[in-house]
């Protein structure tokens, strides 16, 4: 394992899945873990990110000398660099030598571990106020800028690196092989790490949690929660049951992917419940969009109850276990923690116990979204769904602006259809983070087809790039896949005469409408 110890902002994950990519297994701790913990994990390897502080600054984070006299290799990058610099002895000035974006840097020393066969001048991508104006005894100055004299270090018999830059994001031109050259030179660690271990491991662990108990899982068509059952469908078999609730508002094809081809995939015993009529009953006469997205979680997890009490009357109460999941990147945001939860269940259904105590599996905890669909692949689910753009839990209830009905499910269905099979035909489907297809159901506009003067409904869509959909941009599309899904739409999709394109990025506009 390599430890990123995470000094604030968001530089730990990138740099985690860096390492990741290099082949080696990375987890993030705070850097408030004091010094024996992080040991007590046996890294190989630590990694010391970027931050927003100043080491100057009153609250700056600090580190225990102690983590750099423990013979394991360090890296330290931007604010880990510098307080990597001050802790052992080095200078750092607040000068006002700030560097921001893309910068030239210099290599001074060719043969250096960190730098070896990579050009003398590179550009990497900076990010800082203060500069470090001397390194720690011991350290050779490896690399500098016009601004920063000292802008890369080494140790080499202590194993101690670093660099003022980014090396983790793809600005830095030669920064992942800086960081391998750390890992694997540096550090000496063999790259190993695949998914096809993390397989091996998460069955042999989940058979190990399980034991001859049994468990259930709900499927919603998404990836997360598809990989999740295929991993503990391999390693259980037949104690798991999957269950589907159908709220009737998935778009074409979905409910048939997860009924067959993931059945197909993987031979996992699957409960669909029909819950089209209860959803859609309980929907009926509701515009406001908060009010429907209650609605449709509270159904949803009355029915999905009612579903676990069958099933355990059914099979009796070794039903003990229940399938999540939940990614890396939710772990690290909510704190890390041990993976042992136990969720109750409440239910209003006689004849059981009132809670229901359920063990978590969440056997993608250690993983990051790409991660996951590789393992997917690799378990031999299919690419539609591998390879899912993300889709709301609340489904195409919140992209009906108006009330949602049966009928309007259905015209809204084939308008997404289509503008699905357009932009995969046109090969955008990486390009385009998701694109939402909007109803707008309580607007109407004129139009002329065919011989006479129509009154419609728009569609919008909207299509966004996004790296992780906190912010997003409008994707600029070709104008002909544009024209082209304009035009089937208005021709195939009865009492639809208008088709508008969403160009707000995110902030402002949300992602969906609703
Ligand atoms: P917004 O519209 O807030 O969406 O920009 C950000 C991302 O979250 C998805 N989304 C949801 N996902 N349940 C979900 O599981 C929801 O209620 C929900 N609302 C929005 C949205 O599709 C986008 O990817």
């Amino acid at each position: 394992t390599v430890l990123v110890v995470d000094f604030g902002a968001q530089y730990a994950q990138l740099i985690a899945r860096r390492v990741r990519e290099a082949r080696i297994y990375s987890e993030i701790v705070p850097s408030t873990m004091p010094v024996a913990e992080m040991l007590a994990r046996n890294p190989k390897g630590i990694i010391l990110s970027g931050g927003p502080s100043s080491v100057y600054a009153e609250d700056a984070p600090a580190i225990d000398r102690a983590l750099f006299e423990a013979g394991v290799p360090v890296f330290g990058m931007c604010y880990g660099f510098q307080i990597m610099a001050t802790t052992l002895g080095g200078t750092v000035d607040d000068n006002g030598a700030r560097e921001y974006g893309r910068t030239p840097l210099k290599v001074t020393r060719s043969g250096s571990t960190l730098f070896e066969g990579t050009p003398d001048d590179q550009s990497v991508w900076m990010s800082h106020g203060d500069a470090c104006s001397a390194a720690p005894e011991g350290f050779t100055v490896t690399a500098s800028t016009d601004v920063v004299p000292v802008a890369a270090f080494e140790n080499d018999e202590k194993k101690l690196y670093g660099v003022q830059y980014h090396p983790e994001v793809m600005h830095s031109t030669h920064g992942q092989q800086v960081l391998e050259h750390f890992l694997y030179r540096g550090a000496g660690i063999e790259p190993t790490w695949t998914t096809g271990n993390v397989i091996e491991e998460q069955v042999a662990l989940i058979r190990e949690q399980v034991g001859d108990k049994r468990a259930i899982c709900g499927l919603s068509g998404g990836v997360d929660s598809a990989v999740a059952a295929a991993l503990v469908q391999k390693a259980i078999g037949d104690q798991l049951t999957c269950v589907y609730v159908d709220h009737g508002l998935m778009r074409k094809g979905e409910t048939e992917q997860v009924e067959k081809d993931f059945v197909a995939a993987t031979g996992a015993r699957l409960v669909v419940v029909d819950a089209e009529k209860r959803f859609l009953d309980a929907l009926a006469g509701v515009s406001d969009p908060e009010t429907k997205r209650k609605i449709i979680g509270r159904e949803f997890i009355r029915v999905f109850e009612q579903a676990q009490l069958e099933i355990m009357q059914e099979e009796g109460p070794d039903v003990a276990f229940l399938v999540q999941g939940t990614l890396y990147p939710d772990v690290v945001e909510s704190g890390g923690g041990t993976g042992t939860a136990n969720i109750k269940s409440h239910h209003n259904v006689g004849g059981l116990p009132d809670d229901i105590e359920f063990e978590l599996v969440e056997p993608l905890r250690q993983l990051f979204k790409d991660e996951v669909r590789m393992v997917g692949q690799e378990l031999g689910l299919p690419d539609e769904i591998v390879q899912r753009q993300p889709f709301p839990g609340p489904g195409l209830g919140i992209r009906i602006v108006g009330e949602v009905t049966k009928d309007r499910l259905d015209l809204l269905r084939e308008a997404d259809a289509i503008a699905r099979e357009e932009l995969s035909a046109a090969g955008l489907d990486r390009e385009i983070w998701q694109c939402p297809v909007v109803l707008l159901a309580d607007v109407r506009s004129v139009g002329v087809q065919g011989d006479g003067r129509t009154y419609g409904h728009p569609i919008v869509l909207r299509p966004v790039s996004s790296e992780d959909a906190m912010t997003a941009d409008w994707t600029r599309m070709p104008y002909d896949v544009l024209a082209k899904i304009s035009t089937r739409i208005t021709n195939e999709v009865a009492d639809v005469n208008r088709v508008v394109l969403d160009v707000t990025s995110k902030p402002p506009g949300t992602i969906e409408w609703e």
